[in-house]
Formats: C-alpha cells, sequence, structure tokens
C-alpha cells in the first residue's frame, strides 16, 4: 500500500506551540519517510463566526507558519482547503451516511455550542463529514494529529468503513499518529484544560509570533504546583508536568534528567531557562513567518502549486465516488 500522511489546520487566531509541539512539529519529520499534504482548513474555520478579511489573512499567515516551520513545497503539498471543491462534494456525500448519533457524541462539538449557546451553526455539528472528506480524498494512510483530534479521526475510519461495505472498496481507512509526550499541551493560566487557541486570555498559550518579551512574561506569569519540585507527574503536578513537557520539546532534555539538573532549585531558576529554551525555539520561526509574509508573490506560488496537485488528485477520486454512488447520468 502506498503511504500517504494528510493533516491540516484551521486558519483562526494565532498558533500557538500546542499547535506546534502536539502537529507541526512531527509534520516536518514526517515529510521525510512519506508524500505529505499539509492543508489550511479555512473551510473548518468558518464554522463558527470569522471576519471575512481576518479570514483571508489568516489563511496566508497559516501558510507561512508551515514554511517557516520546516514545512518544505519540495516535499509536501501545501494547500487551501476551500480552493479544492471536491472537499466540500465528498463532505457533503459522507454527511449522507453519517449518523446524527455519532455527530452528537462528539466532545468538540459538546464543548464549542456549549460556549455559544443559541448561536450555533449546522455546520458546526458537521464538521468532521468535512474532516473525513479531507482525509479520505487523498487515499491518506496516516494522520498525525494532536490527541484532540482522535475521536474526529475514529469517527473518519467508521464512514470510510461503511461506505466501503455500502458502495464497495472505495476509500482507505486511515490510522491516526500521535505523539508520546506533547499530544496535549495545556493552558499556561489553567493546566487543566487545553491550551486553546480560542482561549479568553492570552496567559493561556504562546504564540508562534509572541516576541521575546511576552514569551518571559508568560512563562513567569504560568500557573505552578502547590509543593514546589519540579518532577514529572501530570496527575498530581499538571502544572510543572505542562511545563516539563515544554522543556523537553525545547531542547530534548529528558524529564527525568530536567528533575536532576533543577532539584532544590525551585521554579524560579526553572521558569527562566525555560523561557530563553521557548525563545531560542520560537524566535527563528517568527522571524521566518515575517519573511514569508513579506513575500506574498512566492507564497502565492507555492499555494498554487499545492492547489494544483491536490486538484488533480481529488477529481480522481470523486470521479470513482459519484460513479460508486450512482450520482449524474
Ligand atoms: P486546531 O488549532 O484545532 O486547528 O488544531 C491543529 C492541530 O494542533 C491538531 O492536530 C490538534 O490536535 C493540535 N492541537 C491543538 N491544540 C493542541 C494542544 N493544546 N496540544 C497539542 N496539540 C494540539
Ligand atoms: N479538525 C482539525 C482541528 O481542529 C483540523 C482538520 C481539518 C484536520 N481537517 C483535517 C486535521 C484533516 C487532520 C486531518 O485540529
Amino acid at each position: 500500500m502506498k503511504e500517504l500522511c494528510f493533516s491540516g489546520i484551521q486558519p483562526t487566531n494565532v498558533v500557538h506551540i500546542g499547535n506546534y509541539i502536539g502537529a507541526v512539529k512531527q509534520w516536518a519529520d514526517m515529510q521525510h519517510r512519506y508524500p505529505c499534504m499539509f492543508c489550511i482548513v479555512d473551510l473548518h474555520a468558518i464554522t463558527v463566526p470569522q471576519d471575512p478579511a481576518t479570514l483571508r489573512q489568516n489563511n496566508l499567515r497559516l501558510a507561512s507558519t508551515y514554511l517557516a516551520c520546516g514545512l518544505d513545497p519540495k516535499r509536501s503539498h501545501i494547500f487551501l482547503q476551500s480552493e479544492v471543491a471536491e472537499h466540500t462534494e465528498l463532505a457533503w456525500i459522507l454527511g449522507t451516511i453519517t449518523k446524527i448519533a455519532e455527530l452528537e457524541r462528539m466532545t468538540q462539538f459538546k464543548d464549542k455550542s456549549i460556549k455559544r449557546g443559541e448561536n450555533v451553526g449546522v455546520g458546526l455539528f458537521t464538521y468532521p463529514a468535512l474532516m473525513a472528506a479531507d482525509i479520505l480524498l487523498y487515499d491518506t494512510t496516516i494522520v498525525p494529529v494532536g490527541e484532540d483530534q482522535l475521536q474526529h479521526l475514529e469517527l473518519t475510519r467508521t464512514v470510510a468503513r461503511r461506505f466501503n461495505q455500502q458502495f464497495g472498496e472505495t476509500f482507505i481507512v486511515p490510522k491516526s499518529l500521535v505523539q508520546e509526550t506533547g499530544a496535549r499541551i495545556m493552558g499556561l493560566d489553567d493546566p487543566t484544560g487545553k491550551m486553546s487557541k480560542s482561549a479568553k486570555s492570552s496567559l493561556n498559550y504562546i504564540a508562534l509570533t509572541d516576541s521575546d518579551e511576552d514569551i518571559l512574561k508568560k512563562i513567569k506569569k504560568a500557573v505552578t504546583d502547590s509543593d514546589g519540585i519540579i518532577a514529572y507527574d501530570p496527575l498530581t503536578r499538571p502544572a510543572v508536568s505542562n511545563l516539563m513537557t515544554l522543556f523537553h520539546h525545547a531542547t530534548g532534555i529528558t524529564m527525568k534528567d530536567l528533575t536532576a539538573q533543577y532539584e532544590g532549585k525551585g521554579y524560579g531558576a526553572f521558569k527562566q531557562d525555560l523561557a530563553d529554551a521557548l525563545i531560542a525555539m520560537i524566535k527563528p520561526i517568527r522571524e521566518k513567518i515575517e519573511h514569508y509574509m513579506s513575500d506574498p508573490a512566492s507564497l502565492g506560488k507555492i499555494l498554487d502549486a499545492g492547489r494544483d496537485e491536490a486538484k488533480a488528485l481529488a477529481e480522481a477520486k470523486m470521479k470513482i465516488v459519484r460513479e460508486r454512488v450512482g450520482l449524474g447520468r
């Protein structure tokens, strides 16, 4: 079987170190092993209200962020979801075999709809059918994501199997790929919830566009646990374990070595060194994002090429799907 890796991020608000450590960082490694497609999922973004001009800007900023994080357009196809219309067509078809009860079980839908109250569009509900379409359209075999997306991936697998059963073998049933540590980075101001782009306070996250001063300030203000010990145990020390995970991903130092290194030193020294390590990791990315943003012509060429490659694959697959389902003449 030919391997293919597919993943995506919504162009909303900022890209934070949770997105980087949980997702994009591993994508950059993946592209040396497999053919990869990395999508900017703007159709998913509009499942909650977006300002049109800001959304457009976010699309370009996310494309720049992909490149700045090391995604290489020579190895990977980087493209905008809305520029390949087959995504929406397949989402519609898959929506017809996705059960309402299955969608009602999705925690992301439950969380987001509770926050929005009455103001919930149907798109937020059927969001997983569009995500399944993104993945199945390209015969994807591997989907590297953070932990919060596993439930959507499981539904994608169910829908793929159901379609195959009903209409004949058409889709590959993809596997998810989640890292051992870092698949769920928690909020700096509240380590009981995941770090989130839509958090109320910007103290919740460190964005890849944050200045060195902001990074230091946010780490200094980050919540800690009460016992003052630097040791990894997410259950009893959720705050420090989260900071240790960031440290580990920024430097490669193991949790055991971090504990030994900071024994008896307290949180002050640990936080200063963590901030330095994060600045060293983020600063080059931030500078590259600015570089790519300042050259929209080159960025446009990369997105055009990504779209054309994606479109060719998507068109071929949709011909088969329409035929299997009996659409058209
Ligand atoms: P989103 O921001 O929802 O578009 O998510 C983009 C990618 O980042 C997905 O693969 C998510 O699973 C991942 N992700 C989002 N938040 C976190 C987090 N706090 N920790 C780890 N991964 C995350
Ligand atoms: N729903 C994903 C998220 O919020 C983004 C996404 C859309 C995605 N389509 C995808 C991720 C396909 C992986 C594969 O993070």
